[in-house]
């Protein structure tokens, strides 16, 4: 059985001894030190097979034939160890992570200009890139949304929506597939002088342009952070030469269709004042929806 320890050793570098963190989705990452004095990030995945399994050998895959070719920055791969029981990567550890708050205006703008760059490079299909759900409803449980959402007013202001979610996955559909980063929120993006640097690249693959500059938005939501969501439509439309006002369009139909159907389901991880902004994000967002042509 590999152990951390053993797997520091092979990569050369002694871990800070308070650096434990398991990430949510259950790998281990650990802050070292390289011989030349310069930081980095073990990340390692204990998996046979299944899901973990896939999304590891994925993220490797990533750093190994693609990362290099992106139009953005991503830490290096300095090394990495295969074996039946884990997946481990060693990264180099650039810049800071910033809660959302802490993100200013020129990060967010950015950050769309970096996706634009991401979403515009062509990446041939392969086995391992995932495939976002595309004319699902994510998360599909009719009754838990039903009953999730039962503050006052809410039933009512969300029943046309309930009743036809299927007119929100057409808008989402109205730019063709891309290759996205797939879980684009500030714990994921380190930033440095040079710019954002991109790292967790475990369920990379192909999406909606509008589904990731969706989810970029609405995971902030619930820090009370206020991305200028309508520049960064502008800007990254701009870049990749696409119609803004319809492209907007998506994007809201996306942030609504992931707030009400897909994050009940998670609902549970945030505080009662991160709840209770979703909660008012939900409203405003479906009374766009239904009142904006
Ligand atoms: N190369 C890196 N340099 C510096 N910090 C990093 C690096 N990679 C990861 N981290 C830090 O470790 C955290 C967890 O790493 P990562 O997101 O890759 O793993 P994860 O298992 O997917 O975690 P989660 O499920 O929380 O997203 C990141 O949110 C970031 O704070
Ligand atoms: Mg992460």
């Amino acid at each position: 059985m590999t152990t951390v320890d053993q797997l520091a050793h092979r990569f050369g570098i002694v871990l800070d001894p308070d650096s434990v963190s398991g990430g949510l989705s259950g790998s281990a990452v650990r802050r070292g030190t390289r011989a030349d004095g310069t930081p980095a990030v073990v990340k390692i995945r204990f998996a046979e097979s299944g899901f973990d399994r896939v999304a590891a050998e994925r993220e490797l895959t990533f750093y190994r034939e693609l990362a290099g070719d992106l139009g953005i920055k991503t830490p290096e791969l300095l090394a990495h160890h295969q074996s039946d029981d884990c997946v481990a990567i060693l990264l180099s550890a650039p810049g800071t992570i910033r809660p959302a708050p802490d993100w200013t205006h020129d990060h967010w703008l950015a950050l769309a200009g970096d996706l634009a760059a991401l979403h515009e490079t062509p990446v041939p299909d392969g086995g391992l890139w995932r495939h976002a759900p595309d004319g699902e409803v994510p998360g599909s449980d009719p009754d838990r949304w039903r009953s999730y959402w039962d503050r006052p007013g809410e039933a009512e202001l969300f029943a046309p929506i309930f009743d036809d979610p299927g007119a929100l996955t057409a808008a989402v559909r109205a730019q063709p597939f891309c290759f996205n980063h797939g879980d684009c929120h500030t714990d994921n993006i380190l930033i440095t002088e040079a710019g954002l640097v991109w790292a967790d690249w475990q369920v990379a693959g192909f999406g909606r342009p509008a589904g990731e500059l969706a989810f970029a938005a609405g995971r902030a939501a619930p820090s009370g952070a206020t991305p200028p969501l309508a520049e960064i439509i502008k800007l990254y439309a701009d870049r990749r030469g696409l119609d803004a006002a319809e492209l907007a369009r998506s994007v809201l139909a996306a942030e609504l269709s992931t707030a009400l159907f897909a994050w009940p389901a998670y609902a549970g991880y945030n505080s009662s004042a991160g709840i209770d902004r979703v909660h008012g994000r939900a409203v405003d967002l479906a009374r766009r929806w239904l009142t904006e042509v």
